[in-house]
């Protein structure tokens, strides 16, 4: 690991935080995921543990709740304390409801959904601010299907300051075709440039944001400059463990995270057996330098 990479764990993983007095807090890494206790989903939660809820995701960036037993219903009423919840075109849904989006892999299978690191739906103007996966089936041979997340503010700081600096200056084509590739896309796809660093709208923080689902070319570079670019930091965040947590699913976990900083990758590693689980949205806003 480099100077940079250790001058930048340190100052994260060394940040004072708060003690929590309504919720438990227990941490996967110094850097990103947290298992939340002490809340019921399945009822309204009060505005002090609440108020816990929403600092713990901020500052962990992906939070997991376990033992939970939720309809679509209150998954959607916790979704909503954060914002209003995307709904998708009629188009994309595999279902009759445009805010729930159905995750699922069985034995007949060609493809499972984010097996890739990717943000959810950087082609958008405005992407999302968090995604919240509730796990109804996990496969029958008791383990797989594990998702990793990576930090985008570890991934910006792990990087000289000459290459923060050169990257500050540029945006990147985020293309809503890219997970597309291969098959017959719909119509409509949305394309969009965002900068490459941006900063946090809640947390102030600045972070990396490029990611090998969505984005496609930077167009201030040549194409082969923009290509190598893409490529080092698409690399980065696949190669550096240090970024990572890893999320062990059982039926009844939901995991929020905070798409605006993360990018996370579906492993697909136990086909034939089957996986289930059903995800809700929340609207985020454009991102800005
Ligand atoms: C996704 O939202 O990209 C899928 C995540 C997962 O299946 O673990």
């Amino acid at each position: 690991m480099d100077r940079y990479c250790l001058e930048a764990i340190g100052r994260i993983a060394g940040e004072e935080r708060a003690p929590y007095a309504h919720i438990t807090v227990d941490r996967l890494t110094p850097i990103i995921g947290a298992e939340i206790g002490g809340v019921d989903l399945a009822h309204p939660v009060p505005d002090p543990a609440f108020d816990e809820v929403k600092r713990a995701f901020l500052e962990n960036q992906v939070i997991i709740f376990r033992n939970q037993t939720l309809t679509v219903a209150q998954q959607k009423a916790f979704a909503r304390r954060f914002g209003p919840l995307r709904a998708l075109p009629m188009a994309d849904i595999d279902g009759d409801d445009a805010e729930l989006v159905i995750i699922k892999a069985s034995k007949d299978s060609t493809f499972v959904a984010g097996e890739v690191w990717h943000a959810d739906g950087t082609a958008d103007p405005a992407p999302s601010l968090g995604s919240m996966l509730y796990m109804h089936r996990t496969p029958e041979i008791g383990t797989g299907g594990d998702t990793l997340f990576a930090s985008m503010y570890l991934a910006y700081e792990m990087l000289s300051p000459a290459l923060k600096l050169f990257l500050e200056g540029l945006t990147a084509i985020h293309d809503g075709a890219v997970p597309w590739q291969g098959y017959e896309a719909p119509p409509g796809l949305p394309k969009t440039e965002h900068p490459v660093i941006v900063r946090h709208p809640e947390t102030g923080r600045k972070l990396l944001f490029v990611n090998s689902g969505f984005t496609t070319h930077i167009p201030q570079l040549s194409p082969g400059e923009s290509r190598a670019l893409l490529d080092y930091l698409f690399a980065l965040v696949a190669r550096e463990q240090v970024l990572n947590c890893r999320v062990r699913w059982a039926p009844g976990t939901l995991v929020f995270w905070d798409n605006r900083c993360t990018q996370h990758h579906a492993i697909w590693d136990y086909f034939p057996h089957s996986r289930y689980g059903e995800r809700v949205t929340v609207l985020g806003s454009v991102p800005t330098r």
